[in-house]
């Protein structure tokens, strides 16, 4: 017999396409399962939170959570609960994002958003309870060390509340309109979307063996980088893009006068910027060696994403 084609640097590890959809698949499942059935009453709270949180997505949080596992040997099974609290945070928070009162989107998803087709107040609801289930699953199963599991429940609660994602999306409404200096367009950005993407690297590496303090601070300095730059992305999608690739709508940052990374420097310095942040995440991996792989390679998928 021949020997096999070497598709990847470790043949014995599965191509980055390979292992992504091997995490997309097991989130997807553990998601469907842990998500309660839609004919559980309520069925419509209970079938609009799994048509908010199912079958759409990239699952980015989830894969920095797993890749994040890799460097301290994390089981699969903690990851696989870790990484469903913060994508279901994630799912929650679009769910209200698109909301009226915030951006007033139709579109998520490629699909039509979880007011649109079910109702305002259905929707509200399924983020409150998108939220809830999220800690149910970090406290469910006993991780045998209870300070630990304490720890990442609490990065968790802060990440997503005023000091997190909650509290760059109230900064991201009040901006509407305004001119915001780089300072503090950062700070809006890194609290509404990095501060989730912080907490996900953060509680992968915590599912396994302790980091020592320079890894932890090496790790966070990468997750804060990563965050950033994920934003910065998502900004010159928003007006690169179309609509259907995005599966949102497109052009929506400047319709609703948003101040976002490219109307504050234009697109070419935006672009220049998300090439920085993406070395200074890259940089701050190399005290990990080869462990690190998953996390560079999601890095520049990150940065090169297309949606
Ligand atoms: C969109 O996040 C909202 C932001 C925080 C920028 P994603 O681009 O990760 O959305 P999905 O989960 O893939 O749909
Ligand atoms: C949303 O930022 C960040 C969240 C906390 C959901 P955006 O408003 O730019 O996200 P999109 O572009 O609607 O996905
Ligand atoms: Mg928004
Ligand atoms: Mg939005
Ligand atoms: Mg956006």
């Amino acid at each position: 017999m021949s020997e096999p084609t070497v598709v990847h640097a470790n043949s014995r590890e599965p191509s980055f396409a390979d292992w992504m959809r091997g995490v997309q698949a097991q989130l997807e499942a553990a998601l469907a399962r842990n998500l309660p059935p839609g004919e559980a009453i309520p069925g419509r709270l209970h079938q609009a939170m799994r048509y908010a949180s199912l079958d759409g997505g990239k699952r980015v949080r989830p894969l920095l959570v797993f890749a994040a596992g890799d460097l301290t040997d994390a089981a699969r099974e903690r990851l696989e609960l870790a990484a469903s609290a913060v994508e279901l945070i994630h799912s929650y928070s679009l769910v209200h994002d698109d909301l009226p009162c915030m951006d007033d989107d139709v579109l998520r998803r490629g699909r039509p958003t979880c007011h649109v087709e079910y109702d305002e107040a259905t929707a509200l609801l399924v983020g409150d309870s998108l939220q809830s289930l999220a800690f149910e699953l970090l406290a469910r199963e006993d991780f045998g060390d209870g300070a630990r599991q304490l720890e990442m429940v609490r990065l968790l609660a802060r990440a997503s509340g005023s000091c997190g994602m909650a509290g760059g999306q109230s900064i991201d409404l009040e901006s509407v309109g305004k001119t915001l200096n780089q300072p503090e367009l950062e700070l809006m950005h890194a609290l509404k979307t990095g501060a989730l993407i912080r907490a996900a690297v953060i509680l992968g590496a915590l599912c396994g063996k302790p980091l020592s303090t320079t890894e932890r601070e090496a790790l966070d300095r990468f997750a804060k980088r990563a965050g950033l730059l994920f934003q910065v992305v998502d900004d010159i999608l928003d007006c690169t893009a179309s609509t259907a690739t995005l599966g949102k709508t497109a052009g929506k940052d400047a319709a609703a006068e948003k101040p976002t990374y490219v109307s504050l420097l234009g697109l070419e310095r935006a672009r220049e910027l998300a090439a920085d942040l993406r070395a200074q995440a890259l940089q701050a991996l190399n005290l990990f060696g080869e462990r690190s792989q998953r996390l560079v390679e999601l890095t520049d998928f990150i940065t090169r994403r297309k949606f």
